[in-house]
């Protein structure tokens, strides 16, 4: 292990460094060299056996070229990782891509939509329970138990859960379930109470699912008429489908109003004068009518002084009426390729 067999080793090591073309090859000398069993190393492990001169000169020596080697190592790795950080340089310039953003489902835009509408004129949006009584779904609503009606409405009874006074426990089969609770929550006049809330009813098919929604509006005040009705549902219509189109009102049954009214809109297709769509001339929107005696009674609320009116139609039927869409299923099915068209 003389001096210039030293140097060689040095020299050849060196200029092995200098000509690795990546980070493996140079991973490779360093192990060659500086690893467990690297010539290196294994000149080190001599040191201890030598001389006491030798250990000294050649010790020193080793040692040295040691660190020129490691350090030759060092930087050739910053070579490589600079030249890596300007291959990754890139165009600052050029515009980001968007991540994909969602929307909110067209069933809530809807709620959101009929809400502002009715906020304009006065109406305040409040929210019930979705398992009901049944005094407040139905007996303080005028609609006794075995009266046909309830039949309709189809209703999910909730298994032994049973109140002393409202009776047994249902989800709620229509917002008019509010109503009474309205009454009783504000305590006092005039109610202007828009209830936006899911409803069940036991059925299924192109139009009706077991779950759905319904908006419901309550206004309850001195001197209120059924034109102050009229002029709610016209304004809604306009609003909601647009300057053209009408509302009418049809004689109707309800428990709980009198008279009851069914109220259509002038066909979305052909504006009223009648086809395949409408028939004709006008589409079906939902229910209203003048708040029955006995209600106002049952809400504490004397019906010689006071009036009210009341209208109740589904989100989805008016949602659907809108966009013209066909089946419900579509509303409920999550399928992204329909619902990002709106
Ligand atoms: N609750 C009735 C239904 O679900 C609609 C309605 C509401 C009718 C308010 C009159 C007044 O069919």
């Amino acid at each position: 292990m003389d001096t210039n067999r030293l140097q060689n080793l040095k020299n050849q090591a060196i200029s092995s460094i200098l000509e690795t073309k990546n980070e493996q090859e140079l991973e490779e000398l360093r192990i060659e060299y500086l690893g467990r069993h690297g010539q290196i190393t294994q000149l080190l492990k001599k040191i201890p056996s030598l001389s006491p001169e030798q250990k000294k000169d050649k010790g020193n020596l080793i040692n040295e070229i040691k660190k020129i080697i490691e350090e030759a190592i060092i930087s050739q790795k910053k070579n490589f990782q600079q030249k890596d950080n300007q291959e990754e340089w890139f165009d600052i310039t050029i515009p980001g891509e968007k991540p994909v953003k969602g929307h909110l489902h067209l069933i809530t835009q809807a709620i959101e939509e009929i809400t502002d509408i009715f906020k304009k004129i006065g109406f305040y949006r409040v929210a019930y329970p979705e398992v009901e009584w049944d005094w407040y779904a139905f007996e303080g609503l005028n609609i006794p138990k075995n009266h046909p009606a309830r039949d309709e409405l189809e209703t999910f009874f909730i298994q032994n859960l049973k109140h002393p006074k409202y009776g047994e426990a249902v989800l709620t089969p229509h917002t008019s379930s509010g109503q009474l609770r309205e009454i009783q929550r504000l305590g006092k006049l005039p109610v202007r109470m828009l209830n936006v809330a899911k409803c069940y009813r036991r059925q299924v098919d192109i139009s009706h699912a077991p779950m759905f929604y319904q908006f419901e509006g309550l206004v309850i005040d001195q001197g209120i008429n059924i034109t102050h009705l009229k002029g709610t549902l016209d304004f809604f219509v306009k609003q909601y489908f647009g300057p053209q189109r009408e509302a009418r009102v049809r004689p109707f049954h309800f428990q709980f109003t009198e008279p009851s009214f069914e109220v259509d809109v002038s066909c979305i297709v052909c504006g009223g004068r009648g086809c395949r769509v409408c028939k004709q001339g006008w589409m079906e929107l939902g229910g209203a009518g003048m708040v029955h005696p006995t209600v106002l009674k049952n809400g504490g609320l004397d019906p010689t002084k006071y009036t009210g009116f009341a209208f109740g139609w589904g989100v989805e039927r008016v949602l659907m009426m809108k966009y013209k869409i066909d089946d419900i299923r579509l509303l409920f099915s999550g399928d992204l390729r329909f619902l990002e068209q709106f």
